[in-house]
């Protein structure tokens, strides 16, 4: 009911060009494109740049493709790994996080005060990265906690609803990070650590870049447009050659309670009338009313850069980057060290961005790049039906973008993006989720996880890149830059049509070469170049309809010379599985389980928490709980291999 309200929804109407015309770029692969980058690994050749990807093994040396038996589809209540892998749980929702003096225990009967909560791992774990302290033995987690699931959340769920229940559910957003060690062949959470820190939907922090003091962002409660409480629905997520976080603030919207009469620049956002997600926040928080504080929505939607090694640095929400409903942020380097930053928006209709910073990369790590990312140039993609494409720079003054057609300077074309990427003509995606970049092969890849909605009355509908009428099973696009990352032209195919090729209808047969599945929704390059695919079929839609033989949601991995998918992991009833992260070694592999026993509304019902999961606490649990999961091989090998 919450989280996934709005990307039922589209709030795009803008009439551009359409490309009725299906083709198939997918025999073109790449036959014109760019030459590839030649660096080694995820940001190989930022000679010394502070780089959360430096590898203390030779992974040229690790075996090519996928090593391992798949995994059946599975209905289990349960995590199932390949034979000779190991999958233990670490950092549950409710979890101390590691904050001296503050390490109050998880209570299985919601009765966790919203104080104890700030200390504890919030809930829905989403993006995840692991920051070495020593090399593969010891590192910082640093993750998002998307929504929270009322439900669950509370004794009596959201009855009664009160001031306490609202803070506890902010308290359990945002980012958590968490210092883990390999202690004797067990992962373990360090407690203390000097490193813990959550961050929540009221953490203090600073809005930088073209956008910053803006008219549109100042408020009652803050007359500088410049101090925002908070990040909250941090979906996807990244991280920078210089050592920080990017998490990424999705769904914002729903959880604004909007005027009668929302306007256009409201309804464009998706916006409505009242409170239709039923978060509640305003009732007890009158900032979420945006009908009294109409600015406070558009102080949300950005990247917000986190570091996780100065636990008293304040978050930046970069506003450069541009306002979406941001899935996750995947960081490239072009040869001359700038970086380069995708970004899907997640939601029916929406668009694909990347970033390209103004300066390189300097040496120094976080400090030395503190405003790296507040100079650059933000561009929109528009997929051609010929198998190339174009990015459209939003550049205040440049075409349409102009204060005639009601953008006044940079910060509005950033904080109004939406609008500025419908007047370039960019092209409408079916809900772009993760990005990941093989920055060794110069590729990108972006999941496209769904959309039954194409060709409804008054829509766009088909096209080249979106080619499915009723995409019920969702895609994984790529491209290749033309010369380097930051060039304006591309070439694109589908890497793969998700499907299950033993339906009847043609389009939700897809093409998979390998292992069926649906909905791709994370996405991540590893360190010696496979591709791993993470699902989320809604729990509306799970094993119904198309979805009926594909069981719970799955993490695949994917050979990108090959084409071939083998299911890797599935996950336990009600969850969807995002985020994965590894050890520069490749040996750990940290993979995020989130909301398992979710029901079909998304808000569990507070008499029988254990209704549709009991993981991973069993009967004794209490409620089941979103956490992290270490998936190791038995011989201690690399994982996928
Ligand atoms: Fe939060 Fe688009 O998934
Ligand atoms: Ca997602
Ligand atoms: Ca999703
Ligand atoms: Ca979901």
């Amino acid at each position: 009911m919450s989280k996934d309200f709005s990307t039922m929804e589209d709030s795009n109407p803008s009439s551009n060009p359409s490309i009725h015309e299906v083709s198939d770029p997918s025999r073109r692969l790449f036959v014109r494109g760019g030459v590839a980058t030649a660096a080694g690994g995820l940001f190989a050749g930022l000679a010394g740049c502070a780089s959360p990807a430096s590898n203390t093994t030779d992974l040229s040396r690790a075996p090519k493709g996928i090593g391992f038996k798949g995994v059946a589809i599975s209905t289990a209540d349960s995590i199932v790994v390949p034979e000779g892998y190991t999958a233990q749980v670490i950092a549950p929702w409710g979890d101390p996080v590691g904050l001296s003096g503050e390490m109050p225990k998880f209570k299985p009967d919601g009765t966790n005060t919203a104080a104890e909560q700030e200390a504890q791992m919030g809930m829905h774990h989403d993006g995840i990265h692991y920051f070495e302290l020593d090399g593969s033995k010891r590192g910082l987690l640093v993750m998002n906690h998307e929504y929270t699931d009322d439900g669950l959340l509370h004794a009596g769920g959201m009855v009664p609803w009160t001031a306490e229940k609202v803070r506890k559910a902010q308290a359990a957003h945002g980012v958590a990070v968490i210092e883990v060690e390999d202690r004797g062949g067990a992962w373990q959470v360090v407690q203390p650590s000097p490193w813990a820190r959550r961050i929540t939907a009221r953490t203090p922090m600073t809005v930088s870049g073209p956008a910053a003091g803006h008219a549109l962002l100042k408020t009652a409660a803050d007359a500088s447009g410049r101090n925002v409480l908070g990040t909250f629905n941090n979906c996807g997520s990244g991280i920078t050659p210089w050592g920080t976080y990017l998490t990424c603030e999705e769904n914002f919207i729903n959880y604004f309670k909007g005027p009668d009469t929302p306007s256009a620049h409201e309804t464009r956002w998706g916006l409505k009338k009242g409170d239709p997600s039923g978060y509640r926040w305003h009732e007890f928080d009158e900032r979420f009313d945006a009908s009294r504080h109409p600015n406070e929505p558009n102080r949300h939607g950005w990247v917000v850069e986190i570091d996780p090694m100065n636990p008293s640095s304040t978050p930046m929400k970069r506003t450069a980057l541009g306002r979406a409903a941001h899935e996750g942020a995947t960081v490239a380097v072009t040869k001359d060290q700038r970086a380069v930053i995708y970004m899907g928006e997640d939601a029916r209709f929406e668009y694909i961005y990347k970033f390209v910073s103004r300066d390189a990369i300097k040496p120094g790590g976080a400090r030395a790049n503190a405003t790296l990312l507040d100079h650059g140039t933000l561009y929109v993609a528009r997929f051609d039906a010929n198998g190339q494409g174009q990015w459209l720079p939003l550049v205040h003054g440049q075409g349409p973008l102009t204060a005639a057609n009601g953008f006044a300077d940079q910060g509005e074309v950033l904080i109004k993006s939406r609008q500025a990427s419908d007047l370039l003509g960019a092209t409408k995606m079916d809900r772009p989720e993760w990005t990941a970049v093989d920055q060794a092969r110069g590729e990108v890849y972006c999941t496209l996880t769904n959309n039954s909605n194409r060709t409804a009355s008054g829509k766009t509908g088909v096209d080249a890149a979106n080619p499915r009428a009723n995409n019920t099973m969702g895609n994984i696009i790529r491209w290749r830059e033309q010369g380097d990352f930051h060039g304006e032209r591309f070439v694109w195919n589908h890497f793969v049509m998700a499907g299950d090729p033993t339906l009847a209808r043609a389009d939700a047969r897809g093409n998979v070469k390998g292992d069926a599945f649906s909905c791709p929704d994370g996405l991540w390059v590893d360190g010696r170049g496979m591709l791993w695919i993470q699902t989320d079929m809604s729990t509306s839609a799970m094993g119904k309809g198309d979805l009926a033989n594909l069981g719970n949601n799955v993490m695949l991995a994917a050979d990108t010379q090959t084409g071939e998918i083998r299911r890797f992991l599935t996950g336990p009833s009600g969850c969807e599985i995002t985020g994965v992260t590894s050890t520069p070694d490749l040996r750990t592999m940290f993979v995020n389980i989130q909301h398992p026993g979710e029901s079909p509304s998304e808000r569990s019902d507070p008499g029988k928490p254990q209704a549709i999961s009991q993981w991973p606490g069993g009967p004794q649990g209490g409620r089941p709980r979103s956490a992290t999961v270490v998936v190791r091989r038995k011989d201690g090998g690399i994982v996928g291999t």
